[in-house]
């Protein structure tokens, strides 16, 4: 015998398919036959130059040197015996796998890796199968000659200890032995036992299952958690037909959902999987048994109600069957060594941009989510389509939803019933909507109440009742919040609620604490049971308590610059539970509304909600008023008193200077008592304020030093800084510039850590706009400029505001107009979304010597015109330096002009709405103003459209237009939705300024 190859060999494995049944069938004519295979066997390794290492019974163990004649020789074999005649019923049908690896030999034999994977390729195959490795497949690919035989790619199969799995070749050859024609890779996929035929499409989720398949790569127990209804099952499913393919013997899917019996749980797993009992043996014990032989991937689904026994199982099964992996769904993880969990997030939800038309429409027929619905909403009504008024309603209706399968196939088959705007106003009562499901579903998964009653029935009544309670949070909430409301024993609930899926996981919020979150179905679900405890009311104040706890913790916070930042991020992850605990508080609790409502009126307004932030004060102080208690004398009459003098520096900020003199004295009358309020000296010092902006000078000089004596003998520094800048703004009103810079320095030296955040930045901008009127811009921009980034960081829009229109100012008088353009154009921005008026009015003046500057005469006249306008309408009075400056450019003006144009410009800005005179002002100010007038849209307009333009953009709503044209509202919209589309925009101020660019308005 020549000597055994070396390096790179090759190496054939085969056996005798069903040799034991074929000895019993055969009996004494079996060694004949397993004589005549041997020597057929024999013929073609001698022909194909191969060497017998080892033969064992029906086995044959053979190397070769060259990948093609270990090929060859495999398909001369199958040719012999298939072409040979056997006894009746006594057919050979032979296994075999080729691998080529690098070997040595010893002793007459090998050892080693590639040994030991060609023998489990060949346990892979079955009769009459040749199976291929990549390797011996690439050694012969690269020989390009023509072969009488082909390999085709069945793509990677999972082998018995291997740990990766290895992608596979078969044989395939014209001629008798041929075996059956093999699917493309792609089919290979085993059929999964024990799963029904999916009837309904599959939807996104590529990266899950692209996860989770990889999990089991590595992983023999992976389990896929999350709430009721949002797909593990049809995940797993879908993962279990990818991978099947791997497993030699399939996948195998077990439904445990109906199994109520923890100790039935072997005994079910072993029916689907068809082993029977061995006698002796417990059911699980028969399944260990039978699952060491077999390679397989078992889905255990749905674990939840039985979790222990399935555990018991797994652990128990995955050290008895080591080829064995396990994919479990379940709403929490089962907790065995070793286990892989993955969360199964809902599906993805497009966002809304809100900018309406076919922009938004597009966007929101994206998300895996709306095509679910969509998908399942063309069931009931194959007509069913999304267009650019269904498309945002659906998208709303998914995200309402979640994003949960189950919930949104439910609704959509209510659609063809109730149509996609219905659905949506009708979610609010959600259980009652979606309670008719596919009868043929699981009974759990028929209404919404009854998948989320499923889980909740599996929770302890410790557990239940935490779980209601929380639902009283509208969003996230920490670990102390769920103590404060649902008693000390919720820390506990709340992790084991997390683990089952019935609570998010916690993410950190905007102030870096963990949070805890319950989608919006199970909160409903959650609300529904806790009305039904009775146990809402008192919850909900607890709520309302743990809200002002908060509120008046950061509200000492944003006293101070320290805290500032904190506070108000802390504040900005409560948001939710403070709108929540406030509207409930204004219902039920006033004394509670009336001191959390002004604890939160700083933040509200670095945040810019001035607006809302009003309406919730009045509320929270009408309900509250003094002269409707019984007891007038109640700790709440300083947090009343406090309301009123937020309420009066709201007012103040909308232009509503009388409104706001009345909250002032108000305030000042509920502490008449207590001189050394704070609310005294803050409600005079905004006295000061007001009177100061309707040009009542001397009376605000007046209020502005009574305010700063009371400040210094109640040892007061937010308020002492205050009234010297009310003191500063007299002077500056009063033309002296050398006094009013004089009290602003004495306002900036006050302890900069006894004074709140904001309240500095007003101060030092204050300084600038002085140090600005007297000539020291260098100083002035330093200032402004530090202000500017401090209002960034703190996210304070109102101090941003102020400092962006300084600057532009500042870069005005520098000549550098495009950054003076640049800052006041988002300045105008930030103003007009935080409803700044008097801010806007500024900005008006501002961008009118803007355009001065860049000899835009007609559109510098036309803003001083609209910035007058707004003066007047306010009753408020102009600084004289103000009217000053703006004498010289509005000579030259009038000059460029001539006096028609300069009358036309000056009446097109009076007659403006403040609110259209804000987007000429963008406009003006905005990237591309230096660019010629052009209107790009309109000229495709028709001239009755041209005039819904100009209403619109005369700052009329579409209730108003719609009632003036005699037209539905609807009918409106589609027509404005029609207009956007023909002049190329997406949002309705685009529209105004297409209308004032072209000068419509
Ligand atoms: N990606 C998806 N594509 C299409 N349909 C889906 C998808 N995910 C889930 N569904 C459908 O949503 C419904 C609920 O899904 P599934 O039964 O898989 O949820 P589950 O998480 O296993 O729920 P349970 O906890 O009640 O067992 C089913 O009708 C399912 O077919
Ligand atoms: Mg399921």
């Amino acid at each position: 015998m020549t000597e055994l190859p070396s390096g790179a060999v090759t190496f054939l494995f085969s056996d005798i398919e069903g040799s034991t049944r074929l000895l019993k069938t055969l009996r004494d004519r079996y060694p004949q036959v397993l004589a005549d295979h041997r020597e057929l066997f024999r013929a073609a390794i001698a022909r194909q130059a191969g060497h017998e290492v080892n033969t064992e019974g029906d086995a044959f163990f053979v190397a070769f040197d060259s990948a093609k004649r270990a090929v060859l020789c495999a398909l001369e074999v199958q040719q012999a015996l298939a072409a040979h005649e056997w006894p009746e019923s006594g057919q050979v049908r032979v296994r075999m796998g080729i691998h080529t690896g690098h070997a040595v030999p010893d002793q007459g034999d090998y050892t080693g890796m590639a040994v030991h994977r060609a023998a489990r390729i060949c346990s892979a195959a079955r009769g009459g199968q040749v199976l291929v490795s990549a390797a011996t497949q690439n050694l012969i690919e690269d020989e390009e000659e023509d072969l009488e035989f082909t390999l085709v790619d069945l793509g990677e199969r999972r082998l018995k200890d291997l740990d990766r799995p290895v992608r596979l070749f078969e044989l395939d050859a014209p001629g008798p032995s041929a075996p059956a024609p093999v699917a493309p890779a792609a089919d290979v996929s085993r059929a999964v036992r024990g799963l029904a035929p999916a009837l309904t499409t599959f939807v996104g989720r590529a990266g899950a299952v692209e996860e989770v398949c990889g999990l089991l790569e590595s992983r023999r127990l992976v389990t896929v958690t999350g709430p009721g209804g949002v797909g593990k099952t049809r995940l797993a499913a879908e993962v279990a037909r990818r991978a099947a393919g791997r497993f030699a013997d399939g996948a195998c899917l077990v439904e445990l959902a109906a199994v109520q019996e923890p100790a039935l749980v072997p005994a079910a797993v072993a029916a689907a999987l068809d082993i029977p009992q061995t006698s002796g043996l417990s059911a699980a014990g028969s399944l260990a048994a039978a699952l060491a032989r077999q390679q397989v991937l078992l889905v255990l689904d749905n674990c939840e109600h039985i979790i222990a026994a399935a555990a018991d199982l797994c652990e128990m099964l995955l050290p008895a069957a080591d080829d064995v992996r396990i994919l479990a769904t379940s709403q929490e993880p089962l907790r065995v060594s070793g286990e892989a969990r993955y969360r199964l997030p809902p599906l993805a939800v497009s966002g809304l941009s809100g900018s309406g038309g076919p922009a938004e429409a597009a966007q929101a027929a994206q998300g895996e989510a709306v095509s679910l619905f969509v998908d399942r909403a063309r069931r009931v009504d194959p007509h069913f389509a999304l267009d650019s008024e269904s498309a945002p309603v659906v998208a709303r209706l998914v995200a309402r939803l979640d994003g949960m399968p189950l919930a949104i196939e439910l609704a959509a088959a209510r659609v063809e019933a109730l149509g996609v705007e219905q659905l949506l106003d009708r979610l609010d009562d959600r259980f009652a909507l979606l309670a008719s499901g596919d009868r043929r579903a699981a009974a759990r998964q028929r209404s919404l109440a009854a998948a989320v009653d499923w889980s909740y029935q599996l929770l302890t009544g410790e557990e239940q009742q935490v779980f209601r309670q929380l639902s009283v949070f509208p969003g996230p909430f920490t670990l102390e919040a769920s103590k404060a409301v649902a008693g000390p024993g919720a820390e506990a609930a709340v992790l084991h609620l997390v683990d089952c899926s019935l609570i998010s996981p916690p993410r950190p919020g905007p102030d870096g604490r963990s949070r805890y979150l319950m989608l919006e179905t199970l909160r409903a679900f959650g609300a529904s049971r806790l009305a039904e405890a009775g146990e809402q009311p008192a919850v909900a104040a607890k709520l309302a308590g743990y809200a002002l706890q908060v509120a008046e913790q950061t509200a000492a916070g944003l006293q101070t610059s320290a805290g500032e930042l904190a506070a108000a991020r802390w504040l900005d992850a409560e948001d939710a539970t403070m709108q929540q605990a406030l509207a409930w508080a204004l219902e039920h609790q006033p004394s509670v509304a009336v001191r959390l409502a002004p604890a939160l009126a700083p933040w509200w307004i670095t945040r810019g909600r001035t607006t809302t932030g009003y309406a919730l004060l009045r509320a929270a102080a009408e309900h509250a008023e003094p002269a409707s208690r019984a007891e007038p004398a109640e700790p709440a009459d300083d947090a009343w008193a406090t309301a009123q003098y937020w309420l009066g520096y709201l007012a103040n900020l909308a232009g509503d200077f009388l409104g706001a003199l009345k909250h002032y004295a108000l305030a000042i009358k509920a502490v008449a008592d207590d001189p050394r309020s704070p609310v005294l000296v803050d409600a005079t010092s905004g006295r000061a304020n007001c009177l100061l902006r309707l040009g009542r000078n001397a009376e605000a000089a007046e209020e502005a030093g009574q305010a700063a004596a009371l400040a210094r003998t109640t040892g007061y520094p937010p308020g002492q800084a205050r009234a010297l800048m009310d003191l500063s703004a007299a002077a500056q009103h009063a033309g002296d510039g050398d006094k009013a810079l004089q009290w602003a320095r004495q306002a900036t030296r006050v302890d900069a850590h006894a004074i709140p955040g904001w309240l500095a930045r007003q101060i030092n901008h204050g300084l600038a706009d002085i140090l600005l009127d007297m000539g020291d811009l260098a100083a002035a921009e330093d200032s402004c400029v530090t202000e500017l980034d401090r209002a960034r960081q703190a996210g304070d829009l109102h101090s941003q505001a102020s400092c962006l229109d300084l600057l532009a100012e500042l870069d005005q008088r520098a000549r550098r107009l495009p950054e003076a353009a640049r800052h006041l154009n988002e300045a105008l921005e930030i103003s007009i979304r935080i409803g700044s008026l008097l801010r806007v009015i500024a900005c008006l003046n501002n961008c009118g010597h803007l355009c001065a500057a860049t000899q835009r005469w007609a559109d510098a006249v036309t803003m001083w015109a609209a910035h007058i306008a707004a003066l007047k309408e306010l009753g408020m009075t102009d600084l004289p330096a103000a009217a000053s400056r703006r004498e010289e450019p509005l000579r030259t003006a009038h000059e460029a002009l001539g006096p028609d144009r300069t009358r036309a410009a000056e009446k097109r800005g009076q007659e403006m709405t403040l609110a259209t005179a804000a987007e000429l002002a963008i406009l003006l100010t905005g990237a591309d103003s230096g660019s010629p007038r052009v209107a790009p849209g309109l000229d495709k307009l028709s001239l009755r459209e041209r005039g819904l333009v100009v209403l619109v953009a005369q700052g009329r709503t579409n209730a108003e237009i719609a009632g003036q044209l005699h037209l539905s509202e609807g009918t409106l919209r589609s027509r404005l939705d029609q207009i956007r589309d023909k002049a190329g925009c997406s949002r309705r101020t685009d529209l105004i300024g297409l209308a004032l660019q072209a000068g419509l308005v």
